[in-house]
């Protein structure tokens, strides 16, 4: 299908992005990507972004969990179901998280078609390597656009003994390159390359023919992403590869601590901020 037949929104007359407007972005402008997870920040980032990711990092943002092995397909759909109705022209891809995809094909596909379903997404990611490469094929052939995921995968945390950058050691770098390339071959749009050498990043962008999505990786990638939350200061640990572009903690924690020593002091609420006030 052409990106171009794709009609506007039933309701906002604007044509929401999908898989193939991005594959088409593959060596020009760079795709700009971030995390939402709810309809007010969808809203916000929505005339920025070209891609908005419900990352299944939600649930150490937002649900407090430490690592995302425990975000379930529910509220994968929540999320993403908030997502779409706050966006309308990004595309919204949604994560399939631990334990929705690993298994059988068929499987993999009855909570992906769900989640399509339930949140009308464009697109679903899957961390990807040569093993999930099958299951990728079986989804995009029965209509379900897939996004891959190589490098550091956060899923993976409990097997690498955590958070750890990659594509130092030969051997690793060409296991790598081979995740990236099976997942491309499979019928991948695009891959998200997080955490990885710098030279790895470049190599696997000029290896695919679709566009790569750099986290902790390069600038040569053919889009960036971020953790919302991180890039806004709103998540108490920055990662080195992420640049603050706000401190909304710092300024959450003044004005509710403004907040707090005017209600204490009785100068909240004011004359202004009540009905029917007895100062006239
Ligand atoms: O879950 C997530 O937010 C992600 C991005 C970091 C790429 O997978």
């Amino acid at each position: 299908m052409s990106s171009q037949s794709q009609p506007a929104g039933p309701r906002t007359g604007v044509r929401r992005l999908a898989a193939p407007d991005i594959g088409l972005r593959k060596g020009k402008t760079p795709i700009v990507c971030l995390t939402a997870y709810t309809a007010p920040m969808a809203e916000l980032l929505d005339e920025h972004c070209d891609l908005l990711l419900v990352g299944d990092s939600v649930g150490m943002v937002l649900h407090g969990l430490p690592n995302t092995l425990g975000v379930t397909l529910e509220m994968m759909i929540l999320h993403g179901q908030a997502v779409m109705r706050g966006s309308r022209r990004a595309m919204v891809v949604v994560d399939m998280p631990f334990g929705s995809y690993e298994g059988a094909p068929e499987a993999a596909y009855a909570n992906a078609v769900r989640v399509m379903k339930e949140t009308g997404a464009q697109a679903v990611k899957v961390e990807a390597g040569s093993t999930i490469a099958a299951t990728i094929a079986y989804l995009v052939q029965r209509g379900v656009p897939v996004m891959g995921h190589v490098g550091l995968r956060p899923q993976a945390v409990l097997v690498d003994g955590g958070f750890k950058a990659k594509g130092r050691e030969p051997n690793e770098r060409q296991r790598i390159l081979q995740d990236a390339r099976a997942t491309a071959e499979a019928g991948a749009f695009a891959v998200v390359v997080e955490g990885v050498a710098e030279a790895l990043a470049e190599e696997i962008t000029q290896a695919l023919s679709v566009p790569t999505i750099g986290i902790g990786a390069s600038a040569g990638c053919d889009g960036q992403i971020l953790v919302t939350d991180d890039m806004l200061g709103l998540f108490p640990w920055t990662p080195k590869f992420v640049r603050r572009y706000a401190d909304l903690r710092g300024e959450i924690t003044r004005a509710v601590a403004a907040y707090a020593e005017d209600v204490r002091e009785r100068r909240f609420p004011g004359p202004r901020e009540v009905y029917f006030g007895l100062a006239g």
